[in-house]
């Protein structure tokens, strides 16, 4: 895996470049996964996989965010819609609360790159 990271990585920084250059900014998931440990870790776990130490009093707890089934089931703007305005705006437990007051447009986006990337 390190491996290929090192590999992809010119790769990808010339991409991102490129997209840069077009005006296009990329969404970056390392600087998504940074906002999550901040503040989604305690709920939804260190990976995302719903073993955070307040899991165990949410009913329904949250879900394993790297299961490829749930992966493939949402697109990029559920996610982003639960993580801005919370759970309650997607028919979900309101103890998935909004978040869109502490978090700005592109950290939105870089989360929801970050919780793209845990499927695999
Ligand atoms: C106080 C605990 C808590 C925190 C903190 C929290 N969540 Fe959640 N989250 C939940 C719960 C509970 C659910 C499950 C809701 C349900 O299934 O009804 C959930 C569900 C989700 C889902 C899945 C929606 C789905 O389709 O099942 C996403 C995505 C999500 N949260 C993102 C985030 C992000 C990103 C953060 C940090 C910015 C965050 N959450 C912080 C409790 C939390």
């Amino acid at each position: 895996m390190r491996i290929l990271k090192r590999s992809i990585f010119p790769v990808i920084a010339s991409c991102t470049l490129a997209m840069m250059v077009n005006g296009v900014l990329a969404a970056d998931p390392d600087a998504g996964q940074q906002k999550f440990q901040q503040f989604c870790t305690t709920c939804h776990g260190e990976n995302g996989q719903g073993d955070g130490p307040a899991a165990a009093s949410l009913k329904p707890a949250p879900r394993d965010l790297s299961d490829a089934e749930w992966q493939a089931s949402v697109d990029d703007q559920h996610i982003l819609v639960v993580t801005r305005d919370g759970g309650a705006a997607a028919g979900l437990s309101p103890m998935m609360t909004p978040w869109g007051h502490s978090l700005s447009e592109e950290d939105l986006h870089n989360i929801v790159a970050y919780i793209r990337s845990l499927d695999d």
